[in-house]
């Protein structure tokens, strides 16, 4: 009997190949980085060749390490970066260009024309998104016009669109000799293109974009007995791929938030706040989205509502990559731990606009209040500060639309480490934080997908009983100051708006 389940997380800087235990424990990781192509202002591209060959290699180190087989694996989950959009000919498996990743605003005119035509109110009611660049739609809309020969292709079946779900469940299934072309419901839900009642492509919002509804995937639950590897591929025997979700998705798995007003916050390039709202669609009237939970094999469709910031942890690395003011993420906390405050200094990282709760394409990044006092130590304050900030929005659009007021938030992604940084948030938010061990919680929610399709887990008991605190971080704040600093933050957030058309 096989005792392990693996999961690819298929990640916008790296892919991560992981194995879990019966207990939810990580027994074996390998992870690679690929490129991030940035072929002008504005534009963010990943080569899907360069992507499934990581991919590839991954699923060998970490078995390797392990001294494991394909055969100690039970099913395999596939988790991924949402929105990212690649098209390739199944024929031959040569992608049309570059995937065009979530980041990118090269789409910005169709999203801001799609709002002038009155398709925005139409997007917003079917499929719960604003029109905005971060998804799908606009991005294979843009390759069926811009790429020679793409929309002739995909209107007579020779290249067809996926997230990276699709792109990987299809190489592993076989690829060019019989890849299975699929993706779940919350994946799909990034688009623009799928109805939330229906679960469905919507011919209405493929006809704004003009996509032939012959290029697009299956849609399926997340947990499905989607195909098995190929005995000759990377995993070296047929295993079922057996659990598919969006990444943010998958983390709300992984930290087990199954009963409506149960939520999470990833802290990664971006941050990403899901509540799930159970078995009801909640329209958002305070900028949030709209969007698939997750749907279990033999389940209903459980819906969330979703905080989607675009700039956090990609400040700090802007911070060491562009500014130079420190070596190494970790040194921001080093630096921000040596200042109280940030004298009254704000910055927004505006850097492609500001995602939700604003949905503002026009906006651009600021750092307001400065004088010849600020040192770095304030900036990188400032940068960890503006991180939990956008939480804070978040977490208020969250508590407008849902009326429900969290006990505590759960938190994971790469930045929790950083117990200043958590600390903070607590203050900001005036809400507890807590941190659970397992900190690989977006692998470990395609996990239990996979597992709960094939029988490794039996219910979502089992799967609770695995979540184990590791700590908690209690508001330090007054009320008067915390009222304060919110209120210095929207002012700096308005002076992020208007700067470009
Ligand atoms: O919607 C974008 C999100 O899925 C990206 O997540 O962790 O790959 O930056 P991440």
């Amino acid at each position: 009997m096989a005792e392990f389940v693996g999961a690819i997380d298929q990640g916008t800087t790296s892919t991560r190949f992981m194995l879990f235990n019966h207990s939810g424990e990580e027994v074996a990781k390998a992870q690679l980085e690929h490129e991030q192509i940035l072929p002008q202002a504005g534009w963010v591209e990943h080569d899907p060749i360069e992507v499934w060959e990581r991919t590839r290699t991954v699923i060998e180190q970490a078995l390797q390490r392990a001294g494991l087989t394909g055969r100690d694996v039970a099913a395999l989950g596939i988790t991924n970066q949402r929105e990212t959009t690649v098209v390739w000919d199944p024929r031959t498996g040569r992608p049309f260009g570059n995937a065009i990743v979530w980041q990118d605003t090269r789409t910005d005119r169709i999203a801001s024309a799609l709002e002038r035509e009155g398709k925005g109110e139409v997007i917003r009611r079917k499929a719960g998104l604003p029109p905005a660049t971060y998804f799908s739609g606009g991005k294979i809309q843009w390759i069926l016009d811009n790429v020679d020969g793409a929309r002739e292709a995909a209107e007579s079946g020779e290249a067809v669109f996926g997230t990276m779900d699709t792109w990987v469940l299809w190489n592993l299934s076989g690829g060019t000799n019989g890849g299975v072309h699929a993706t779940d419901v919350t994946n799909a839900s990034r688009t623009m293109l799928m109805n939330l009642e229906t679960l469905d492509w919507d011919d209405e919002l493929l006809g704004f974009f003009g996509i032939p509804r012959r290029m697009l995937p299956q849609i399926r639950p997340s947990g499905y007995h989607y195909a098995d590897t190929v005995a000759g591929g990377p995993m070296g025997a047929e295993v079922p791929i057996a659990g598919m979700l969006g990444d943010q998705q998958g983390a709300t798995v992984g930290q087990v938030c199954f009963s409506p007003g149960e939520g999470k916050n990833t802290y990664g390039t971006g941050n990403f706040f899901l509540l799930n709202t159970g078995t009801e669609a909640v329209p958002s009237e305070s900028g949030l989205l709209t969007t698939m939970g997750y749907q279990f094999a033999g389940g209903e469709a459980i819906y969330c509502l979703e905080g989607a910031i675009a700039v956090t942890g990609s400040a700090v690395q802007w911070l060491r990559d562009q500014l130079g003011l420190i070596r190494s993420a970790e040194e921001s906390e080093t630096l921000a731990k040596q200042v109280d405050d940030t004298g009254n200094m704000y910055f927004v990282p505006a850097f492609s606009g500001l995602f939700a709760p604003y949905w503002r394409s026009d906006a651009r990044g600021v750092m307001v209040g400065l004088s010849r006092f600020h040192t770095k130590e304030h900036v990188a304050r400032a940068v960890l500060e503006s991180i939990c900030y956008q939480t804070k929005d978040v977490a208020e659009a969250m508590a407008k639309d849902s009326g429900v007021e969290l006990e505590f938030l759960k938190v994971d992604g790469g930045a929790v480490v950083n117990d200043t940084l958590m600390q903070m948030q607590a203050d900001i938010l005036g809400t507890p934080v807590a941190r659970p061990q397992v900190a690989e919680t977006t692998a470990l929610g395609s996990a239990y997908a996979a597992g709960l399709a094939t029988g490794f887990w039996n219910n979502l008991d089992e799967l609770r009983e695995n979540w184990q605190e590791d700590k908690r971080w209690q508001p330090q704040w007054s009320a008067d100051q915390r009222e304060a600093g919110y209120a210095g933050w929207k002012k700096a957030v308005e002076r992020t708006f208007d700067w470009v058309d």
